[in-house]
C-alpha cells in the first residue's frame, strides 16, 4: 500500500509544473484505485480489508475482536473517485463560490470542522455539529437523525440548503457545464454518458470519493488482528472497560465499526440557551425516539472534538464522563424521553474514565488521508492544510459562543 506514495508525489509534481488553470489537459483523473482498494478487470475499485476474512457476528451481541464489518459501498472507478475529490474541495459547488464540502469536513480535522455547530454560506450557523466522513461507506443511514438513506441523497442536503452551500440545481448544473475542465473530467469519469453533465453524476462522484475514506488500520485494529503489542497495558484496560457489561459502550458502539448503526436515546444535553433537539423523532415521526440519534462511529474520534450532535462536549474526557453522571441527568424537566436500557448508572471511577479515553485514542488511523488538491477546476481556492494553532482558536470561539 505504501507503493502509492511515490505515484502520488509524481502526480503532485505534474500538477505543480502544469501551466495556469484553463487548459483541459491540466487536469487528468487518477487511474489507480486508492490505497486498500483493488482494481478489478472491469475497472472498478473493490475494498480489501483483513476484516473480510472473519465471519459476521452482526446482531449476535458484542462478539470478539475478529468480527466482520457491515456491508459497504464500493465498486466505483478510480476516475469517479478522483472527480469526486475535486468536487468535494471545490467551492464552486456553493451558490457564491465561498464554501466547499471540505470547509465543514476538513481532512486535517478528521473530516469534521472543530466547531460545535458548522458555519455555512453567509455565516449561517448549522443546527448540528459536522460528523466525520471516515468510513461513511459502511453507514446505512446518514445524518445524526438518520434522515438520509444514501450518500447520493445526503449530498443534496448541504448543496441546496440555504444555510449551508445555498445552491440550486439549475445553478449547479450550469456552473459545471459552463466549465470546460469539468466537462472533460466528467467525460473521463462517465465515458458512457451524454455530453451534458447531469446532477446524478455529481452525487455519484461525491459518493465515490467519500466511500474511499477508509480508516481501519489503527493500533486497535492491529491488536484485533492478533498483534497484541500494538496496545499498551492502560489501553487494554480501557478496552476492557469499554467492552464490559458495566460500561456497556460496546453494546452500542459495536466493533469493528464502533457503531451498531441503531438509533439510541441517551439524553445528551444541549448547550446553554439551545432548544431541545428532538433528533430521530422527526425522521420517523415517533415520539419514543425523541432525543434519539444514530449511534456515531468512534473511529478517529480523537480528531473530531467537540463531541455529540450539539458539539456540547469539548473533550473526550467530558464526553465519556457523561455516561457516568446518572441516567437521564441532562434531560430537561418535564420532557418525556425514553432512554435506552443500556444507559444506566455504571459508576465508573476517574481511573476507568481516563483509561476509556486512552482506549479511544487507539482508534486513530489517518494513513489513507487523501490529498487536498492544490488547484480545483473552477480556479477558486480550495481549503488549505491547517496550522496546528487553529484547533485551539476554534475551541476558544466555541467556548465564547456557548457562554
Ligand atoms: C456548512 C457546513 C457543511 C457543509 C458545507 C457540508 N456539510 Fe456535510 N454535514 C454538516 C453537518 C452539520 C452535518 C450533520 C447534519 C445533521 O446530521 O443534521 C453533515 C453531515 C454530513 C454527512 C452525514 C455523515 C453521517 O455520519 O451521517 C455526510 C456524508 C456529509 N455531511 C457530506 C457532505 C458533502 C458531500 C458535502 C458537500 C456537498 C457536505 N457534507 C457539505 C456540515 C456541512
Ligand atoms: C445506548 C447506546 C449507547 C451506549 C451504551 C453508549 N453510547 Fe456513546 N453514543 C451513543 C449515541 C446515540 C451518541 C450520540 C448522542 C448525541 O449526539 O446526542 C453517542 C456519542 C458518543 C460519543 C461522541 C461521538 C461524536 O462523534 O461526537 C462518544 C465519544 C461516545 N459516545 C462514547 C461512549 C462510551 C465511552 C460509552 C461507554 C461508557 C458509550 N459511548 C456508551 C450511544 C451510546
Amino acid at each position: 500500500m505504501r507503493l502509492m506514495y511515490p505515484l502520488l508525489s509524481s502526480f503532485i509534481l505534474t500538477l505543480v509544473m502544469a501551466p495556469a488553470v484553463g487548459a483541459e489537459s491540466d487536469f487528468v483523473l487518477n487511474e489507480l484505485c486508492p490505497p486498500s482498494f483493488e482494481k478489478m478487470d472491469d475497472g472498478r475499485c473493490e475494498l480489501r480489508n483483513l476484516y473480510q476474512l472473519y465471519d459476521s457476528l452482526q446482531g449476535v451481541g458484542v462478539g470478539g475482536t475478529q468480527t466482520a464489518l457491515p456491508a459497504h459501498r464500493d465498486g466505483f472507478t478510480p476516475q469517479q473517485i478522483d472527480l469526486g475529490r475535486y468536487l468535494f474541495f471545490d467551492p464552486a459547488l456553493s451558490a457564491d463560490g465561498s464554501i466547499s464540502c471540505a470547509s465543514c469536513h476538513h481532512p486535517d480535522k478528521g473530516f469534521s470542522d472543530g466547531r460545535a455547530r458548522s458555519v455555512g454560506i453567509g455565516g449561517h450557523e448549522a443546527q448540528r455539529s459536522a460528523p466525520t466522513l471516515w468510513n461513511v461507506a459502511f453507514l446505512k443511514r446518514l445524518f445524526w437523525d438518520a434522515r438520509a438513506e444514501s450518500l447520493e441523497e445526503q449530498a443534496k442536503g448541504p448543496l441546496f440548503h440555504p444555510h449551508e452551500m445555498g445552491n440550486s440545481e439549475a445553478q449547479l448544473a450550469q456552473t459545471l457545464n459552463d466549465n470546460p475542465v469539468y466537462a472533460a473530467l466528467f467525460r473521463q469519469a462517465f465515458p458512457e454518458a451524454r455530453d451534458t453533465i447531469e446532477l446524478p453524476q455529481v452525487y455519484t462522484a461525491l459518493t465515490a470519493f467519500q466511500t474511499s475514506l477508509i480508516s481501519l488500520n489503527s493500533r486497535y485494529d492491529q491488536y484485533a488482528h492478533g498483534y497484541h503489542a500494538a496496545l499498551n497495558a492502560q489501553e487494554i484496560e480501557g478496552m476492557n472497560v469499554f467492552r464490559s457489561f458495566v460500561a456497556r459502550c460496546a453494546e452500542c458502539h459495536t466493533p469493528p465499526l464502533f457503531t451498531n448503526q441503531q438509533i439510541a436515546v441517551i439524553g445528551t444535553p444541549e448547550p446553554d440557551g439551545r432548544a431541545l433537539d428532538i433528533g430521530a423523532e422527526s425522521t420517523f415521526d415517533a415520539a419514543k425516539l425523541k432525543g434519539g440519534f444514530r449511534v456515531p462511529s468512534l473511529r478517529n474520534i480523537a480528531q473530531t472534538a467537540p463531541y455529540m450532535h450539539s458539539g456540547g462536549f469539548e473533550t473526550l474526557r467530558d464526553t465519556v464522563e457523561f455516561y457516568t453522571k446518572g441516567r437521564g441527568h441532562a434531560v430537561p424537566e418535564g420532557v418525556d424521553m425514553q432512554l435506552h436500557w443500556h444507559i444506566w448508572e455504571p459508576n465508573l471511577t476517574d481511573y476507568e474514565l481516563d483509561r476509556l479515553v486512552d482506549f479511544l485514542g487507539t482508534l486513530t488511523d489517518e494513513t489513507f488521508k487523501p490529498q487536498i488538491p492544490q488547484r480545483v477546476p473552477s480556479g477558486l481556492t480550495p481549503i488549505d492544510h491547517l496550522p496546528d494553532t487553529t484547533v485551539a482558536e476554534t475551541k476558544k470561539t466555541v467556548k465564547g459562543e456557548s457562554s
